[in-house]
């Protein structure tokens, strides 16, 4: 496995991996990596002839400072876990090397962009789109893997190349959620749960699956998320920041009364720890 901290010397390599017919398929990650990621640089693996994984902790992407301090970093270990698991390449750029000059960018991407993760934390797609659009140019690739734990960060995605990288050849490939054998979410986050707060962290998966039986049971929106908001209430450890069931398209509100081609997506703080889920209906 290789590892470049240097755009420079990672476009040469990966330019003449090009010349020689060699598909790329690409990872971007922040590091902290878990099976999830692991899940995606296997599909990378099986569907591309490279595969190259980015890990960097992104600063403009985080709209609090202390999110960002404290997001899990352990750069040997994932070095480590990449080298086992079919990663070909690694690029582990510096702040300074990913962001020479500020990013002073915006990105207009109307409503998916504005609705959910978009409302509770302003600029954060922004930034996601500041270093998503940089690590596209970088390695180019055939295909880029992303974790439906992160529904909307996929769309927004989309929106993004399809508004501000016209010539972006690349196919975005979304990938299914990775949960723990109880139901919960497999995210980098988890490290700061507590026994008893991870114990809680259950109930928001064992909820949205309740709620999706609900919905299979021809049950109307209200219905659903008055169970939800009941659900999460009742741990002393849990607090709900939003729970949305939305055009799994689109991401807006739905009109019809008994949710279908939908995504609900939920936002609990479990303590300190911000977790996010969604289940498609
Ligand atoms: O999903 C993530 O880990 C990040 O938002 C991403 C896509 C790597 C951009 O920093």
């Amino acid at each position: 496995m290789e590892i470049y901290k240097e755009t420079s010397l990672l476009k040469q390599r990966l330019q003449k991996l090009r010349s020689q017919s060699k598909s790329i398929g690409f990872v971007p990650t922040m590091g902290a990596l878990h099976q999830g990621h692991i899940s995606l640089v296997e599909r990378a693996a099986k569907e591309n002839d490279i595969t190259v994984v980015s890990i960097f902790v992104n600063p403009t992407q985080f709209n609090n400072k202390e999110d960002l301090e404290k997001y899990p970093r352990d750069p040997d270990a994932d070095f480590a876990l990449l080298e086992k698991n079919s990663c070909d390449i690694v690029f582990a750029p510096t702040v300074d090397e990913m962001y020479p000059t500020p990013d002073t960018r915006v990105f207009s991407l109307g409503s998916v962009a504005e609705v959910m993760e978009g409302k509770y934390r302003p600029g954060h797609f922004n930034g996601v789109c500041q270093v998503v659009s940089r690590l596209f140019n970088i390695v180019e690739p055939n295909r880029a893997y992303f974790g439906q734990k992160d529904y909307q960060q996929i769309a927004v995605i989309k929106a993004m190349v399809r508004k501000y990288m016209p010539t972006f050849k690349g196919e975005i490939v979304s990938c299914p959620i990775k949960r723990e054998s109880d139901g919960l979410a497999l995210s980098s986050r988890n490290v700061h749960l507590s026994p008893e707060q991870r114990q809680s962290a259950l109930l928001i998966s064992k909820t949205l699956f309740e709620a999706k039986k609900m919905a299979d049971n021809k049950a109307t929106q209200k219905q659903i998320t008055d169970f939800i908001k009941r659900s999460i209430a009742s741990d002393a450890n849990l607090c709900l920041e939003y729970v949305e069931i939305a055009d799994k398209d689109t991401l807006q509100p739905i009109a019809n009364e008994y949710p279908k081609n939908a995504v609900i997506c939920i936002t609990v703080y479990d303590g300190k720890t911000r977790l996010i889920d969604n289940i498609l209906l």
